[in-house]
């Protein structure tokens, strides 16, 4: 499974690069929103830092609109991916550029029907929302099991970006279910790789060493 970052944060990008764990990042509006930087000069940084796909997002609605943001967003660098809702303006402008070679994230997939439709439109990635689909009471797991069945059957090439993980759950419900990749938030991903058990069990080879070499 590949990780990617969910975040536009430059030095939790770095940090997290330097392990070797960042194949990708993906940003939106509300993630450069936090950052409060500028859209493009942040974009390329990132860009410039991951070998990976980096998603970056439309800011406009409307197909005409879309495609001509998009077509700018694509020349920024060469590994960005133009991140475009799940609308029908959305897969007909993924359609378009999919027919110029541009590669697409089609995110807010909510539904198996909604993600058929974004990869036979021709994305390079769908993005369904786990945690979202949680917060509805309904089963975000699922959703990338039955997505990943559905793809699988058809042999479409689109890969499945779960997204919206906020939990160790979520993450392993996503590989479990076959997940090409996830995307995680820094602060989540600093967690994963600790556990209490550890921390502890470290302490307990320090303190029964320490006592070993000075007896
Ligand atoms: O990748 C989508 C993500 O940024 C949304 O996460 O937690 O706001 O549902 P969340």
């Amino acid at each position: 499974m590949k990780f990617f970052l969910d975040t536009a944060n430059v030095d939790q990008i770095k940090r997290i690069n330097d392990l070797g764990l960042c194949d990708g990042v993906t940003t939106n509006p509300s993630i450069i929103k936090k950052e409060g930087r500028d859209f493009k000069e942040v974009v390329i940084e990132i860009a410039s830092i991951v070998d990976g796909p980096i998603s970056a997002e439309v800011t406009s609605y409307d197909y005409d609109s879309m495609v001509k943001e998009a077509l700018d967003i694509a020349k920024w660098a060469d590994n960005i991916v133009v991140k475009i809702p799940m609308t029908e303006d959305g897969l007909k402008a993924i359609n378009t550029l999919s027919k110029k070679g541009i590669k697409t994230n089609c995110t807010l997939i909510f539904s198996v029907s909604q993600g058929l439709m974004a990869a036979k439109a021709g994305a390079t990635y769908i993005s369904p929302f786990v945690g979202r689909i949680d917060d509805m009471g309904e089963d975000g797991g699922e959703l990338i099991y039955n997505l990943k069945t559905v793809l699988d059957n058809y042999g479409l090439e689109s890969e499945i970006i779960a997204a919206s993980i906020r939990t160790n759950k979520h993450l392993e419900e996503a590989a479990l279910a076959g997940s090409h990749i996830a995307t995680i938030p820094g602060s989540l991903f600093e967690k994963l790789w600790t556990h209490p058990l550890t921390t502890q069990g470290i302490e307990n080879f320090k303190k029964d060493w320490e006592a070993f070499i000075n007896k």
